[in-house]
């Protein structure tokens, strides 16, 4: 799919679809107006009939016989002007790129950012609107047969176009930027979607190498003998159930000056989750292979750094293990010793990304991290709090808070913030270590994080949980159902607006 920046005139130009977007009110705009004309009235019917109004995701397709040189029109609402965003937008194109794609068409012309007409915002709209249609365009093709795949061609050229109020070379940049950071999405979203016998913690090492050498990051991969050398006993006692290596991923980039101590990322990497010994119910228990979508966004997100060439040092840490039942299994009762070398009774083998976190949290010390994000797929109560329509945050700094929940509405990639009071503390007290790794029913997303917080006492730490936001089961107008690779463009966002009020 080849995507260029046009300053074509959207009724000139000849493409097998003219995407207009319209808002609400807008349709005195006088590119609506000459639409209207030229296609002998039938825009204004269309809003007179209520076919279509140009509210958000609405759309409507005409055929066009008279002047117009576009084979097709698709008209999709904008909604009201006032409350036009970038997330709106996204969404727009990402609806009106399905449509496209249903239609098999090979090519399409894009005419969305014109209608907010807000030229000093033309960069971020045309890199929402790319991100929308290039998003929407995905699709999980691994094991699908030639005959499939071939059924749902994309288009082969895509322009965007602006009009003589938008610098061409600021969107053109902008374009490139949506591009590799979709990439970084993409990366994700294959590796979320993945299935669990493919997708072992060796697997998971393995693309992560591949990304790395396609961009220039340093990949370390440690496996049993070293994680046993140096102590991981809380992951190790998680994968010790499965007969799959665990391994822990570190990726490095090193943008930014020598001595600038790095941020730090680290995603839960669970391949599979059955629940170990206390095994979960068989019901959807097949979508806990998305169970290492923290680490996919962490993935993504260093590939997507790289490819932009962000000045800034990260560290990116992915501990991989499998989480199975066996005879050889950590079992209800036992108790682990961590890599920082605080004991964990485990009364919960289920509860078994936050072990692999404490030790991985507890590992990122080395690097003398300015800041840490944590991503992680943690509890099921998170989606029982916020469902699917947001990321739970919380940390022990609040300013960093405030910059993920900035970058969360930059990026449409919400979060929302949870207490992390120490009064909740007293829920993981154990009677015979030094914490117990579950903290019963009530709070349970806010217990999970007052586990690690026990694990990140020396740096700033902020912690997503990703439970409910990784993986959709119904289409969005940019998220195929699937792994959402959510994440990557939230800390891309997070980490691009770190660097500009630097
Ligand atoms: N990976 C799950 C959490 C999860 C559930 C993610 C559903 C996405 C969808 C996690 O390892 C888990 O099993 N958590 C337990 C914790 C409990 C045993 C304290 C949970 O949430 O039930
Ligand atoms: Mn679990
Ligand atoms: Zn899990």
């Amino acid at each position: 799919m080849d995507i260029k920046i046009s300053t074509k005139s959207p009724l000139q130009l000849k493409t097998p679809c003219l995407v207009i977007g319209v808002g609400e009110k807008d349709f005195s705009d006088p590119l609506i107006k000459e639409l209207d004309r030229q296609l002998g009235g039938l825009v204004l019917q269309a809003k007179r009939s209520g076919e279509f109004c140009g509210k958000a995701l609405e759309s409507l397709t005409f055929q066009p016989t008279g002047e117009l040189a576009a084979e097709r029109v698709l008209l999709v609402g904008l909604g009201l002007a006032a409350d036009l965003s970038l997330e709106k937008l996204r969404q727009a194109a990402g609806h009106a790129m399905q449509q496209v794609i249903d239609k098999k068409l090979n090519g399409a012309a894009f005419a969305l950012p014109l209608c907010p007409s807000k030229p000093n915002d033309s960069a971020a709209q045309t890199q929402s609107v790319a991100e929308g249609l290039l998003l929407a365009s995905y699709r999980y093709e691994r094991f699908l047969g030639a005959e499939a795949i071939k059924t749902r061609p994309l288009p082969k050229s895509i322009n965007l176009l602006i009009d003589s109020n938008h610098k061409k070379s600021a969107c053109e940049q902008a374009l490139a930027r949506a591009e590799k950071i979709c990439r970084g999405v993409a990366l994700a979203r294959n590796l979320v979607n993945a299935p669990g016998n493919v997708k072992s913690p060796v697997y998971l090492a393995e693309q992560a190498q591949v990304a790395a050498t396609q961009s220039g990051l340093k990949c370390t991969i440690l496996g049993q003998d070293e994680l046993a050398a140096e102590g991981f006993g809380a992951l190790l006692g998680v994968a010790q159930g499965s007969m799959r290596e665990p391994q822990l991923i570190v990726l490095e980039h090193r943008g930014g000056k020598p001595d600038q101590a790095p941020v730090a990322l680290v995603g839960k990497g669970v391949t599979f989750d059955s629940g170990g010994i206390s095994l979960k119910p068989g019901e959807k228990m097949d979508e806990m292979k998305m169970d290492m979508a923290g680490g996919a966004a962490v993935i993504g997100a260093m590939l997507a750094a790289a490819l932009l060439e962000l000045p800034i040092n990260l560290v990116g840490v992915v501990p991989a293990v499998e989480n199975m039942p066996s005879g050889s299994a950590i079992r209800p009762g036992d108790i682990l010793t961590s890599l920082s070398g605080q004991t964990i009774e485990v009364l919960n083998t289920d509860a078994e990304g936050r072990l692999i976190l404490a030790d991985a949290l507890t590992y990122v010390k080395r690097y003398e991290p300015q800041l840490v994000i944590d991503l992680a797929t943690l509890t099921g109560a998170c989606i029982i709090a916020l469902g699917h329509h947001a990321t739970a945050v919380l940390g022990n700094d609040d300013k960093l808070i405030s910059g993920l929940l900035a970058a969360g509405e930059d990026c449409g990639e919400r979060l929302w913030q949870l207490p992390l009071w120490d009064d909740y503390d007293q829920l993981i007290k154990s009677d015979v270590a030094d914490v117990k790794n579950t903290g019963g029913r009530a709070a349970g997303t806010i217990t999970a994080a007052a586990f690690l917080k026990k694990f990140t006492k020396d740096f700033r730490w902020v912690h997503l949980d990703i439970a409910g936001t990784a993986w959709r089961d119904q289409n969005q107008p940019y998220i195929p159902k699937g792994g959402t690779g959510v994440g990557v463009r939230l800390l891309v966002t997070f980490l691009q607006n770190m660097v500009a009020n630097k």
